[in-house]
């Protein structure tokens, strides 16, 4: 079974992210959709809001789960068995920081790809920090996380 992982904050999960998720599913037989917990941040989502997040947008879809990892990436793919991890790619500024993540990880698993996918143009601009900050200001989200969970997060943020 050819397993993907994509692993992120998701704090909270956007449009872009759900992309990505979508697109890259196809490439895959399951996909393991992984909230990365870091114990040094402080996001503004919990764990299990964000991963209740993710299942919202993606309900009834086949072949994803969701679930969350302490502790390195390459550990947990492993675990899952899960031979690729899959990273979305925005612009050249996300570039240098996931080339070195891919070669970190290349170091501490060299069995395991990494496979760069490219954002869909029309989310180049989406991050979950821009929604968290127009959500905070009282903005517009419309467009820019799944219609669903819009509210969710303006009752969580909204100014
Ligand atoms: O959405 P993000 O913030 O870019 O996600 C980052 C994440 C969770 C994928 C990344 O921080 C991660 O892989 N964390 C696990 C720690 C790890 O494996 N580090 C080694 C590579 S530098």
């Amino acid at each position: 079974m050819n397993i993907f992982i994509y692993a992120g904050s998701f704090d909270p999960v956007t449009n872009g992210h759900i992309d990505i998720i979508q697109r890259s599913r196809k490439l895959c037989d399951k996909l393991i959709v992984a909230v990365g917990v870091n114990e040094g941040k402080k996001p503004a989502f919990s764990t299990e809001e964000k991963i209740e997040l993710i299942r919202a947008s993606l309900k009834d879809q086949d072949g994803i789960e969701i679930t969350c990892f302490k502790g390195l990436l390459t550990d947990f793919a492993r675990k899952v068995g899960a031979k690729t991890i899959i990273k979305g790619l925005r612009a050249m500024s996300d570039f240098e920081f996931e080339f070195q993540m891919a070669m970190m990880n290349k170091h501490l698993a060299a069995d395991i790809e990494t496979l760069f996918m490219m954002t869909n143009v029309d989310y180049s601009y989406v991050s979950s920090s821009g929604v968290k900050a127009v959500a905070k200001a009282g903005g517009d989200i419309s467009g820019l996380v799944p219609e669903c969970i819009k509210d969710k997060i303006m009752e969580r943020l909204g100014g």
